[in-house]
C-alpha cells in the first residue's frame, strides 16, 4: 500500500469536522489503495470530544484509516506536522448582535497562527482549504502569514454554494442535477456573490436558454443561492454541516482530479489580476485543475449586470481586506 496521506482538519470535533472525518477515513476521497491519517485539531476544551470520536473512528474498522492524531490548538505546529492537505474548520461562529466586522476580527488572530504554523510544519505540497468564516478572507490572512508557500495552494470554500446552485437550476428545469455544469461562484462566500446562471450550463446548453424565466433567475434564483445559509438556519435550527462537509470534500476531489475539459469548478483563490480582480485577493473564480495546481479559466466575458455583481462583491473583500491590513505580513 502507498505510504498515507495525511489529512489535518480544524475544528474537528465541531458539527462540519465530525461529519468531515468519518468520510476522509472512509476512502471515499483518496481511493481504496489510498490510506489516510488524520490529524484531528480542537481547542483544549473539545479535545475530550475528540477522544469519543476517534473511539467512533476505531469503530467503523476503516481499512483506509492508518491513524488518529489528536492535537490541541495551542500546539498547532504538531496538528499540521508533515500534512498534504490541511482543513481549516474551526473558527469562532458569528453571534447576537455581531457584525461581520467583528467576526473577521476574531477570527483574525487564529488564521495567522495557522498560516504560521502550516508554513513551519506542513508537507511540502501542501495545499490548504479554509472552510471557517469569513472563510475567503481567513484565506487570506494565512495566506500572508505562510509566506513561502506558494499562492496557489490556497484554496476558500465556494463549493456549498456552487452545489446548491447546480441544485436550483437542476430543479427548476425539471433535468438532472449531473447534467449542470459551469456553475461558477463569483467573489466572496457571503450573501454578496454572484452565481453566474450565465455561463452554467445543462446538458451543455446555456441555462438561461433551458429555464428561459430570466425573471425567475434574476429575482429568485440568485437570492435564494446567496442567503441559503440563513434558511438552512432557520429551518435546521443550526448552520449547514453535512453539506458544508460535503462541499469541503468536493473541493478537495476537485484539486487532486484532472477537471474534464468542458467543466470548471468553483473555490475562492489568489487572484492574479484576472477579470479585474485586485492580485492577492482570495475571490471566487472558475476553476481547472490538472490534478495537483488549479488555474483561473480565462475568458468569460459578462454583460452589465453580472459585472455589477462582480463588482459588488468585489468591493466587500476589498473592505473586509482593510479591516484585516494589520493582520497581513
Ligand atoms: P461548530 O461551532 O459546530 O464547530 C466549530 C469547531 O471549531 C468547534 O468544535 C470549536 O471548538 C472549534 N474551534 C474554534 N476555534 C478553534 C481553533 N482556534 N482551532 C481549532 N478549532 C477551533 O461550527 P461548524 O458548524 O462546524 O462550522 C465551522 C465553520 O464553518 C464556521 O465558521 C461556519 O461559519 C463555517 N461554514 C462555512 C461554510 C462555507 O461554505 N464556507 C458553510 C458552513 C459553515
Amino acid at each position: 500500500m502507498a505510504s498515507p496521506i495525511r489529512v489535518a482538519v480544524t475544528g474537528a470535533a465541531g458539527n462540519i469536522g465530525y461529519a468531515l472525518a468519518f468520510r476522509l477515513a472512509s476512502g471515499e476521497v483518496f481511493g481504496p489503495d489510498q490510506p489516510v491519517h488524520l490529524n484531528l485539531i480542537e481547542i483544549p476544551p473539545a479535545i475530550s470530544a475528540l477522544d469519543g470520536v476517534e473511539m467512533e473512528l476505531d469503530d467503523c474498522a476503516f481499512s483506509t484509516l492508518a491513524g488518529v492524531t489528536k492535537v490541541d490548538s495551542d500546539h498547532l505546529e504538531e496538528g499540521f506536522g508533515d500534512c498534504n492537505f490541511v482543513l481549516c474548520v474551526g473558527s469562532v461562529p458569528r453571534g447576537k448582535g455581531m457584525e461581520r466586522g467583528d467576526l473577521i476580527r476574531i477570527n483574525g488572530p487564529i488564521f495567522t497562527n495557522t498560516g504560521k504554523a502550516i508554513q513551519a510544519a506542513a508537507a511540502k505540497d501542501v495545499r490548504i482549504v479554509v472552510v471557517g468564516n469569513p472563510c475567503n478572507t481567513n484565506c487570506l490572512i494565512a495566506m500572508n502569514n505562510a509566506p513561502d508557500i506558494p499562492r496557489d495552494r490556497w484554496y476558500a470554500m465556494m463549493m456549498l454554494d456552487q452545489n446548491r446552485a447546480k441544485t436550483q437550476l437542476a430543479q427548476k428545469s425539471g433535468q438532472p442535477v449531473s447534467s449542470v455544469s459551469k456553475m461558477t461562484i463569483w467573489g466572496n462566500h457571503s450573501a454578496t456573490q454572484f452565481p453566474d446562471y450565465f455561463h452554467a450550463e445543462i446538458g451543455g446548453t446555456p441555462a438561461p436558454e433551458v429555464i428561459k424565466d430570466d425573471a425567475w433567475l434574476q429575482n429568485d434564483f440568485i437570492p435564494i443561492v446567496q442567503k441559503r445559509g440563513a434558511a438552512v438556519i432557520n429551518a435546521r435550527g443550526a448552520s449547514s454541516a453535512a453539506s458544508a462537509a460535503n462541499a469541503a470534500l468536493d473541493t478537495v476531489k476537485s484539486i487532486i482530479s484532472v477537471t474534464p475539459e468542458n467543466e470548471t469548478f468553483s473555490a475562492a483563490v489568489c487572484s492574479d489580476g484576472s477579470y479585474g480582480v485586485d492580485e492577492g485577493l482570495i475571490f471566487g473564480f472558475p476553476l481547472q485543475s490538472d490534478g495537483a495546481t488549479s488555474k483561473i479559466v480565462q475568458g468569460q466575458e459578462h454583460n452589465e449586470f453580472a459585472q455589477q455583481k462582480i463588482d459588488a462583491t468585489l468591493k466587500e473583500l476589498r473592505e473586509e481586506r482593510d479591516t484585516v491590513k494589520d493582520l497581513l505580513n
